[in-house]
């Protein structure tokens, strides 16, 4: 059985940058690589290592769980389920959290952006988070890992670990490999192209959420800073605006650089962001449309008790395989 697992964090709405780096590519992975069983959750027990409203993060877990099915994973081959609800993650993510180094910890880039934003009341999950991480994806021996280009740090630690642990007790876990998609796996904030568009953001303007109302969708897009060149063209060192817009168009039309480039030769950049605007509207309403059916649907209640006891078989074994070759228990 081969395995190809992922996650999102229920933090607020997913954003269109989670679309096109995560949520996008699992359903085309899902058509291409059909000997593969794909297991994809919804990251709770990540969510609460920055604070939750109890009620919000019960919403955003259902939204979360939707919202896969919206964005094109179909119920073949797939194990949907909810992290907290198969409990050997929290279990494995200690085993982590006894292999990993406080230097590795340290060195990991999105805990040091995350804890110069918030100087107060910084949990230890959050230090912790990779460990967790790793427990996620060695659980269940996925061989591959498709994530955005912010997750890479966090998935070559859980091959450190994987190796680690191997080494120490014998061949135990399958050592993972990302699937990083070349374009799209960091889209960029519509106001500051220099920062990633992130969910946790303080300025709304620059960020576009999956489930927010189609105008606004629209406006934001027109409103994304770009240059004074008036130029379409692909250079992101000197052009970073238009690099990020023309990425998100060539991600959802499967159009090249340089066919866009052709299509605006001789036009400004209000024609351009007119037609990237309502692409990304199209491609959203889509998702929207069908992310409302799907959230209060039985379908998906259903999917979510199947995944948990599918989820849950594999995990307590290799579970059960990790503790005996540590010596842990009688
Ligand atoms: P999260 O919830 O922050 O993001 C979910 C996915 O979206 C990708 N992503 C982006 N891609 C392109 N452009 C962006 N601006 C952008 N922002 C986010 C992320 O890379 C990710 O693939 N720790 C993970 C969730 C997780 C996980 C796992 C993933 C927990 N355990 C095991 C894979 C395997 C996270 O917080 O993702």
């Amino acid at each position: 059985m081969k395995i190809i697992l992922s996650g999102v964090k229920p933090t607020g709405i997913p954003t269109l940058g989670n679309y096109l780096g995560a949520l996008r590519n699992f359903g085309k992975f899902q058509e291409k690589m059909k000997d593969y069983e794909f297991f994809i959750f919804v990251a709770d027990l990540h969510a609460i290592t920055t604070p939750q409203d109890p009620l919000e993060l019960k919403q955003n877990i259902r939204n979360v769980a939707a919202l896969y099915l919206a964005c094109g994973l179909k119920p073949e081959n797939l194990t949907l389920f909810i992290q907290s609800e198969v409990h050997e993650h929290a279990e494995m993510a200690y085993i982590m959290q006894a292999l990993v180094y406080m230097g590795e910890l340290e060195r990991m880039t999105q805990y040091k952006d995350k804890v110069l934003k918030q100087t107060q009341g910084v949990s230890s999950a959050l230090f912790t988070y990779p460990a967790l991480m790793a427990a996620d994806i060695l659980l269940y021996d996925a061989k591959f890992v498709p994530v955005g280009d912010d997750q890479r740090q966090h998935l070559e630690l859980a091959r450190d670990l994987a190796i680690r642990f191997n080494n120490r007790f014998g061949k135990t876990f399958t050592v993972p490999e990302g699937l990083i998609q070349e374009k799209g796996a960091r889209i960029k904030d519509l106001q500051d192209p220099t920062k990633k568009m992130d969910k946790s953001t303080d300025n709304d303007r620059g960020c576009i959420f999956l489930l927010e109302p189609l105008s606004q969708i629209r406006k934001k897009i027109k409103a994304a800073v770009t240059d004074s060149d008036a130029c379409v063209r692909f250079d992101p060192e000197q052009k970073p605006g238009i690099a990020n817009l023309m990425t998100i168009y060539s991600v959802i039309t499967e159009k090249s650089f340089g066919e866009i480039e052709a299509m605006y030769d001789g036009k400004g950049y209000g024609d351009f962001k007119s037609d990237l605007a309502e692409i990304v509207v199209k491609e959203i309403a889509m998702i929207q449309e069908r992310y409302h059916y799907f959230v209060s649907s039985q379908e998906l209640t259903t999917l979510l008790d199947e995944g948990r006891l599918r989820a849950h078989q594999l995990a307590q074994k290799k579970l059960k395989t990790v503790y005996q070759k540590m010596g842990l228990g009688r």
